[in-house]
């Protein structure tokens, strides 16, 4: 958005100017000096993942006493440096909150708990229940949760400014050091700061003790619990560069020059007037992420007067100019890295870094999304931030593979659905090349669970949408603020003035990026709701985007959530039915991609929708990996025999109504994916990407060809290519070459009967042959074969391998039908953290050595341990199969 002007820094008085002296007299000041210990580096970020104790629940005796209605105005006191000057800020009560919570104290023997590192999800260890609700996974998520550290800090680190950064904590985090109260944070996919320094003892242990808080009924999918991301400490000198204390913006970009201001905003937490000096060199980032050595560019120095008795921070700018930069851009996505030193009495007392791109963006409302001028069709998928059968803990490996299947696909955006994701999700789309909608909410003041955000909207949202952007505003891929998802409010006549309240917040923080909330009600484009914002955002709305046109023509329009089919890998039903509430049986969903809940599209509407409107920008597809909870159409018990495909199974079920009235529903997780839980391809993914790598030459042939029971039936055949014709042959026989007519997106041969064999495609483009896919009917499974996506690995106790377990015939063709039992052995200094297979109703565990295979696959996820690099030997075996095995190499990072 280069054509508007780049904002001034967002600093906001956050102190009273009297308080450092007051917290001095108090004792809660370490009397600092201006300047830290000369030996010591400027500042250290460093991880606080290791050696945490955890026990689940309070202490007995403890009562409600720290329940969230009781510690609120101790909680709210935190972050009101996010907080509006004009705003009353809320004010620490006197004293020490739970300070006689035998859990808080730092002589409490908590030798007894769970030793384990972060992040930590507690609710993926399980078990599956029954009677656990679905829409949140079956899975034991909510509660309370204690955490312990004891650390030690060098003598040497006196003087300096220590905070605890937190990059998420489920939920109503509240934390104490050395048994006084430091600080909480309720939303639990918000980042955090708090600062430790006032309670902190340098030379000797300290402890932290960690209190979470997941309310039941607060979420619609499954949101985990525990410290499921990463942890830091960041150790300053009293005077340092804020927290997220740089905004850099890019107002002038050309192939020749791009002129970059750097806005900072500098703290002194000394009691001493200090006068430093703070220049900003940019430097080009590898694609490994390190700086080359020479920078592009080097600011001029500029002088920054603090004085505490005035106030302690001051917000000043470094002004650059980057001759022929690279831009930031899908295929290439080069980053630079602002470095900011600030020195004072000539040392050098903080190196603040801050990676950027440059680049430039606009919506247009009559062709869409531009980046650097040009035109790029959003191909996106929403996402939840579950890990599949690794939970919610956050893991690099684990996005980084999201990313990329998703690129694959010819997937080039995501929307964080539906809330702040875990920063590294956004420093991988920077390095890989994918385009963000950054998203804050699902509810404001209005909820949807009875134990959701809007208990704490008016207490928080204007610092959790502070927070988000100001954390995020330095990333080249993020290019939309969604400020919000179906929320109530666009259906309430006064709805706008919190949808413009919000922008405005937004606004504040950063001007460079347009604004956007997914509306799935028609009329929120009319009613002054989505006008207050940048882009009209429709969820589910393909008819929509021309009228909306017809009338506001000067505003963009995008797709912000689209379609919702429903599937489950390797499942068809038969007859197949063109009526998209069909296609269920034995609670999975017919893979023929037809299918989808009552407000929801085949991909196929969505396409046309797009396709007849040019204008729109395109669109975020819901979703591109399943996820656990929301298991739509399985939500809710049944008392419907729900096709049963089995005549066994039905029976059972028959004899389960008439005991209870109901069929107890087993589904724990989404069939919306376009990818399953566990990271294998449904059919859909081909459809995907014949539209969106139209050059990519593909066809993909669907069902699987072991219909034994078939023979002689009807088994409709679909085929999806990216080529605009294809012949299709059974043993041999052409059954018919069909054309793609316009507005048609898949080629069907709906009148195919089954006889075993080989069923083949080829596929053509301007008549010219393009590509071809074939499938066999196979042999009974003979044997497990193992592959794994990358066998080098590093000794880092984070590092994952993700193999994935066929069941095959004599000839090494997937059984597609297969559910073997898979039992697996690792030896050499790896783990198998996680097994799954992609089913949606399966209840059995994650964390196993077992696992039965669905529709011919399993998966097992095998983490490196920390320093310990060596060979790692994956073994799988099954009941009369030849079994398998793998070598994996682990080595040293560097
Ligand atoms: C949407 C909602 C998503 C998800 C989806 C399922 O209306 O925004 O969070 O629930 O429906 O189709």
């Amino acid at each position: 958005m280069n054509s508007l002007p780049s904002n001034a820094c967002l600093s906001y008085l956050t102190r009273p100017a009297w308080l450092p002296a007051f917290l001095l007299a108090c004792g809660l000041l370490p009397a600092a000096p201006a300047v830290m210990a000369a030996d010591n580096p400027p500042r250290e970020r460093v991880s606080f993942n290791t050696g945490w104790r955890f026990q689940k629940g309070d202490p007995a005796g403890a009562g409600d006493q720290l329940a969230y209605a009781k510690i609120k105005s101790w909680m709210t006191a935190t972050g009101a440096d996010l907080v509006n000057p004009v705003a009353v800020k809320p004010v620490r009560p006197e004293g020490n909150l739970g300070g006689g919570v035998p859990y808080v104290q730092p002589d409490f023997d908590d030798s007894s708990w769970r030793r384990l590192n972060l992040p930590h999800d507690w609710g993926i260890e399980g078990p599956f229940k029954q009677e656990y609700p679905g829409d949140t996974g079956k899975l034991p998520w909510w509660g309370v949760g204690w955490y312990r550290k004891h650390f030690t800090m060098d003598a040497a680190d006196a003087g300096r400014r220590v905070f605890l950064d937190i990059d998420g904590a489920m939920a109503y985090a509240a934390v104490w050091l050395n048994g006084q109260f430091v600080g909480g944070w309720p939303y639990g996919y918000a980042s955090f700061r708090l600062d430790l320094t006032p309670y902190l003892k340098t030379g000797t242990e300290n402890v932290v003790a960690i209190r979470l808080d997941n309310p039941p009924d607060s979420s619609r999918w499954y949101p985990g619990g525990g410290l499921y991301r990463n942890v830091w400490l960041v150790k300053t000198a009293p005077v340092h560069v804020a927290h997220w204390g740089t905004y850099i913006t890019t107002p002038a970009v050309s192939r020749d020059a791009a002129t970059v201001n750097v806005d900072f905003v500098l703290e002194n937490d000394s009691v001493q007037k200090v006068e430093a000096a703070v220049t900003t060199r940019i430097h080009e980032l590898g694609p490994d992420g390190r700086p080359a050595v020479a920078p592009v560019a080097t600011s001029e120095v500029a002088t920054v007067v603090i004085d505490p008795a005035r106030g302690r921070e001051a917000a000043r700018s470094n002004l650059l100019v980057v001759n022929h930069p690279r831009l930031w851009d899908l295929k290439n996505p080069v980053r630079y890295v602002a470095v900011t030193t600030v020195e004072q009495d000539g040392k050098i007392v903080d190196r603040y870094e801050t990676p950027f791109g440059i680049r430039t963006i606009w919506f247009d409302p009559g062709q869409g999304f531009f980046l650097n001028g040009e035109h790029v069709q959003i191909n996106g998928v929403c996402d939840h931030h579950d890990l599949g059968a690794l939970g919610t803990a956050v893991n690099l490996r684990a996005l980084e593979r999201q990313i990329q299947l998703l690129q694959e696909m010819g997937c080039n955006a995501i929307r964080t659905s539906h809330n702040p994701p875990a920063p590294e999700l956004l420093e991988l789309c920077d390095r890989l090349g994918m385009l963000v909608m950054d998203e804050a909410f699902d509810c404001w003041r209005i909820g949807k669970r009875p134990n959701d955000y809007h208990l704490l909207f008016d207490d928080w949202s204007e610092k959790d949408l502070r927070a988000l952007v100001r954390r995020d505003r330095n990333h080249p891929c993020v290019i939309l603020w969604s400020i919000g998802n179906e929320v109530r409010e666009q259906w309430e006549p006064d709805g706008w003035r919190f949808a413009a309240h919000l922008a405005g917040l937004v606004r504040e923080e950063d001007r460079t990026r347009f604004i956007i909330s997914g509306c799935n009600n028609v009329d929120s484009g009319y009613n002054g709701f989505q006008t207050a914002l940048d882009v009209v955002g429709y969820n589910y709305k393909p008819a929509e985007y021309q009228p909306f046109r017809a009338q506001h023509p000067a505003i963009p329009v995008l797709g912000s959530e689209t379609s919702s089919c429903v599937s489950s890998r390797g499942e068809y039903f038969f007859p197949v039915s063109n009526d998209k509430a069909e296609g269920r049986a034995n609670f999975q969903v017919s893979s023929y991609d037809l299918y989808a809940p009552r407000w929801a599209l085949p991909p196929d509407v969505e396409f046309k929708g797009l396709d007849e409107a040019p204008f729109a920008a395109g669109e975020f597809v819901w979703t591109g990996f399943d996820y656990l909870g929301e298991p739509t159409p399985y939500n809710a018990d049944s008392t419907n025999l729900l096709n049963f495909s089995d005549p066994a199974e039905q029976a059972k079920m028959a004899q389960e109504l008439k005991a209870l009235g109901r069929i107890t529903v087993p589904s724990r997780s989404s069939y919306f994916g376009i990818i399953d839980l566990a990271g294998f391809k449904k059919d859909r993914f081909f459809l995907y990407q014949a539209r969106w790598r139209p050059d990519l030459p593909m066809a993909h042939l669907l069902p699987h060809w072991n219909w034994p029971e078939r023979v002689g039936q009807v088994t409709p055949v679909f085929v999806y290519t990216s080529g605009d014709e294809a012949e299709l042959f059974l043993n041999g026989k052409s059954l018919g070459r069909k054309q793609r007519a316009s507005l048609e997106y898949r080629l069907r041969w709906d009148d195919v009967k089954y006889e075993p064999g080989e069923l083949r495609v080829v596929a053509y483009q301007h008549g010219r042959k393009w590509a071809e896919d074939v499938v066999r009917t196979t042999g009974p499974a003979a044997g497990v074969l193992l592959a794994a996506d990358r066998t080098a690995l590093t000794a880092d106790g984070a590092d994952l391998s993700f193999v994935t377990v066929t069941i095959a015939d004599q000839s090494g063709r997937p059984v597609p039908r297969s559910k073997n039992l898979i039992r697996f052995a690792v030896s050499g200094p790896g783990e198998i953290v996680a097994v799954d297979n992609g089913d949606a109703t399966s209840f059995e565990p994650f964390q196993a050595g077992e696992r039965h295979a669905y529709n011919g696959l399993a998966l097992v996820v095998v983490r490196t341990k920390a320093g310990e690099p060596g060979a790692i030997t994956l073994q799988a075996q099954s009941a009369g199969l030849t079994a398998a095995e793998i070598s994996l190499q682990s080595t040293a990072g560097n």
